[in-house]
């Protein structure tokens, strides 16, 4: 891939690029929407991810190209104009992450050329947004020399999203791809960012990525909706817990103070949150002792929980979750990611794989009116350099 990069750059920028980095995209074992209730999340990063290419220019030029949307051509904007433009389409991502370093790094004084390509499937909730975010930060922390550490450039790629683009999200995504290990997930406490690299060791099993392939759509003002929800709910138990954040109480004391939520949508948002941290602590304990099975149970529970409390599931995940829950070495099925739409993971059994893949492309065919893709990656690196 890197080598027809290199060319197409040529082509493009009539120069040879100097500096070559990759970014993962990321799979959430467990621990969902719970990155901005303070609460655990579980991903790892994956191979597919996203390639950049870059080279300094001798303007304030800056020019991206993405092989993804040749379509959309060069975007081409101004190292001194770095204002969100619904023109720009994808290339807003790279926009922010530039405008948020400019303003901590003055030595980013001339405009560079920066080719793109990604394999991470589009709108698959495998956090190709992340892995652009992240892949351009560290050419231009490479590019300029900068003293940037990963976490900075994490909290840089979040604050696009929040502050730029206008999705509330956590800062899972980003520190997944910004610190990933390979063959590690990352059990990550968001209220803290403590964190523990902890090995995706799953004996006979494997993980394997189902994709809807549904086309997404107003994931992001569900996604919103879905945060105000639990701040809403978060400000009905603090009239009685003095607490930051809504993972900060466990189930038991939930349970007890769950009368102070008067809403009864926000009530069920919270039973989520806090139900699904349990769980992710829980599913950290099972796979550091092998007890894959009762790790596969929490994976089903977690779906069912995004399916009925936080209704962020839908047909589509449903219906590869359950019909992948059914089948004979399937140990256990969720959604990954925002949901909605995109894709979600089976804990499998390796004999299994095929058949796991033909009855889930049967089934869901037949309801659905169109295929399931599949995928089996290994778990990757964070971003990084490639020269
Ligand atoms: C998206 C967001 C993350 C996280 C997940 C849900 O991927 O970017 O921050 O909230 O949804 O767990």
């Amino acid at each position: 891939m890197l080598e027809s990069i290199k060319t197409k750059f040529a082509t493009i920028f009539d120069s040879e690029p100097t500096h070559y980095a990759f970014a993962p995209g990321r799979i959430n074992l467990i621990g969902e929407h719970t990155d901005y209730n303070g609460g655990y999340v579980f991903p790892a990063a994956i191979e597919l991810g996203t390639y950049g290419l870059a080279r300094k220019r001798e303007d304030n030029k800056i020019n991206v190209y993405s092989l993804n949307f040749e379509e959309k051509g060069i975007i081409s904007f101004d190292l001194n104009n770095l204002a969100y433009d619904e023109n720009h389409d994808w290339a807003n991502y790279v926009k922010g992450v530039i405008k948020y370093l400019v303003a901590s790094f003055p030595s980013i004084n001339q405009g560079f050329d920066i080719v793109y390509e990604g394999n991470i499937p589009n709108g698959a909730s495998l956090s190709s947004s992340a892995s652009i975010e992240l892949v351009s930060g560290w050419l231009i922390k490479s590019l300029f020399d900068l003293e940037l550490d990963r976490l900075t450039l994490v909290k840089i790629g979040q604050k696009v999203e929040n502050n730029y683009i206008g999705v509330n999200s956590g800062i899972m995504d980003q520190f997944v791809i910004g610190l990933g290990k390979s063959e590690h997930a990352i059990l990550l406490d968001t209220g803290t960012l403590k964190y523990d690299y902890v090995p995706a060791y799953f004996g006979d099993y494997v993980i394997s990525i189902m994709n809807t392939n549904k086309r997404r759509s107003l994931t992001e003002s569900k996604y919103n909706e879905r945060r105000a929800e639990c701040e809403a709910a978060l400000a009905s138990l603090q009239q009685e817990l003095t607490i930051e954040h809504l993972c900060d109480i466990d189930v038991a004391t939930f349970e007890r103070y769950q009368y102070l939520i008067d809403n009864a949508t926000n009530l069920k948002r919270a039973r989520h949150a806090i139900s699904e941290n349990e769980r992710t602590k829980q599913a950290h304990e099972m796979l550091s002792n092998n007890q894959f099975t009762a790790f596969g149970q929490l994976l089903n529970d977690s779906h069912e929980s995004l399916k009925n409390d936080y209704e962020v599931t839908g047909l589509e995940l449903d219906t590869l979750a359950e019909t992948a829950q059914s089948i004979d070495g399937v140990l256990g099925a969720r959604m990954t990611g925002a949901g909605f739409a995109g894709c979600a993971i089976a804990l499998v059994h390796k004999d299994s794989v095929k058949a796991l893949e033909q009855e889930v492309t049967a089934t869901y065919t037949e309801k659905i009116g169109y295929a399931p893709s599949f995928y089996h990656v290994n778990i990757s690196d964070g971003v990084k350099s490639l020269n």
